[in-house]
């Protein structure tokens, strides 16, 4: 262990047996235990050495605990404090624990009393020092002008292949499954480009299609197609000198690939119903998640067209792929969240570290962002827990219904129905689960505990092909 991470306690009380007393219960629980008889030592003795718990005594004849818990706050805020005292009352209680304390212990205590909370206050101490290396990890990022955050080879490449392009002209393709961050590489691209200041615009393909698309992106002349009665620029003229990003361009139709080539060949275009070419200045991006060259394959994406946007592709891996991604980017997302509402949360205790770093995330970043804003709206405390995250390894169902979009009022209807079927499933499940488990699998007495009639638990437990161990 190295020399700062040896466990060290400070013991200040004015009465020296107790002082002794304490280093005879806690010797097993630090490597380097001190004392002092009054606040001033502490003091001085706080200035020469990192400690990470103090125990002080609240009432001293020079200077008190309440004096000391202050001055360490102030000057040593990641320091446990641990307050006891022979005068216990319920309002000095609240104030050291609103002055910062980590916890206070009415005396008398047990040796048992006194290393159980020694041992809450070192563990805290742990986590707290973890955090803040994560916190401040994540602040020595600032690689780019849009943040891509991680640190896993795969992402450091990511990062490197945007500084190598982002300042030239050529087109890129970007290529991710759902949320890995296309849309934030291609913001990346445009604002480390020289047309920064200029227009970024964002075209969902998937959602404008056919003619619409068409229209949309070139522009049209009045009397080119029905409804249209006057001349329109297009988001090309619109975007002029500036950079157009094209998403879920699997979606664009064959003809429209064709304009777009010969658009990529001499940057003109012509709108719809005009007779005459335009020249613009774009760059353009694209991004897919979906397999192109097997829809080249297929015949329905064009061979010379794939080829023409596949100059320079960039792969973003999803995010089970970058395991060591996923803490950094919950700590980003974390200080994002805490600025934004106000909170002050430092950070997440083992266990949620275990059920984020454990999980797969099919729904890649953006799964983890919602899950990480729901978590910090729950959360009350400094950390955030396992009961203000879902449990994962369940959610992917719901999650996948919830992403999906109806397009229909009949499927919305039967999608609400499924979500609240599933939701209902899990809970119950859990809930019989938890009662067996907590009464040793014992029928009778979980089904009592609950307050359900036995027959009716053992029914659930039927439902949902709960059996007894061994059964
Ligand atoms: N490496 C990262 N660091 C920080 N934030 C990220 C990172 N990757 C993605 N994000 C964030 O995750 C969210 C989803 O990213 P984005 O919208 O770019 O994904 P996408 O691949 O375009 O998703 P879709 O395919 O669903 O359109 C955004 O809020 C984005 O800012
Ligand atoms: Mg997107």
């Amino acid at each position: 262990m190295a020399p700062e991470n040896v466990p060290k306690i400070l013991i200040i009380d004015d009465e020296l047996p107790i002082c002794k007393n304490c280093i005879k219960i806690l010797s097993g629980s630090a490597d380097e235990i001190d004392y002092a008889l009054n606040g001033y030592d502490a003091l001085k003795l706080l200035e020469r050495k990192p400690y990470h718990v103090v125990i002080t005594d609240l009432k001293m004849s020079r200077m008190g605990g309440m004096e000391v818990l202050s001055r360490i706050k102030k000057n040593y805020p990641d320091i446990m404090v641990i307050v006891i005292t022979g005068f216990a009352s319920v309002s000095s209680a609240v104030e050291v624990m609103k002055k910062g304390a980590y916890d206070y212990l009415p005396k008398p205590f047990t040796p048992h009393e006194l290393r159980a909370v020694v041992a809450q206050a070192m563990n805290h101490h742990k986590i707290k020092m973890k955090n803040k290396q994560l916190m401040s990890d994540q602040k020595k990022f600032p690689v780019l002008s849009h943040q891509l955050i991680g640190s896993s080879p795969q992402i450091k490449k990511v990062v490197s292949m945007i500084k190598k392009v982002a300042h030239t002209e050529s087109t890129v393709l970007i290529h991710g499954n759902s949320g890995t961050g296309k849309e934030l590489v291609a913001r990346a691209l445009h604002a480390n480009s020289t047309r920064k200041d200029k227009v970024f615009f964002a075209v969902d393909c998937g959602t404008l299609t056919g003619n619409l698309l068409e229209s949309e992106l070139f522009g049209h002349r009045k009397g080119a197609f029905t409804d249209a009665h006057r001349d329109k620029d297009g988001i090309f003229q619109i975007a002029n000198h500036g950079t157009i990003f094209l998403d879920e361009i699997s979606n664009i139709s064959i003809e429209v690939q064709g304009k777009l080539l010969r658009f990529l060949d001499s940057r003109e275009f012509m709108p719809v119903g005009d007779t005459k070419y335009r020249k613009v200045d774009i760059r353009l991006i694209f991004a897919t998640n979906r397999e192109l060259k097997q829809m080249v394959k297929d015949g329905t994406f064009r061979n010379d067209f794939y080829y023409r946007i596949a100059v320079y592709p960039i792969w973003i891996p999803p995010l089970k792929e970058r395991k060591s991604d996923i803490l950094p980017i919950a700590y980003y997302f974390l200080e994002q969240f805490n600025r934004s509402m106000g909170k002050s949360i430092s950070g997440y205790d083992d266990n949620a570290v275990n059920r984020l770093t454990g999980y797969d995330w099919p729904g890649n970043v953006r799964q983890l962002r919602n899950i990480i804003e729901r978590a910090v709206i729950l959360c009350e405390g400094d950390h955030i827990s396992l009961n203000n995250l879902p449990h994962l390894n369940d959610i992917g169902d719901i999650e996948k219904l919830i992403e999906h979009v109806p397009s229909t009022s009949d499927e919305l209807k039967q999608i609400k129905k499924e979500v609240r079927q599933k939701s209902v499933h899990k809970v119950e499940k859990n809930f019989i689960l938890n009662a067996l488990k907590k009464n040793k699998w014992n029928i009778t007495r979980a089904a009592r505990t609950t307050g359900m009639q036995r027959p009716n638990f053992q029914n659930m437990m039927k439902k949902h092909g709960i059996k007894l161990p061994g059964k």
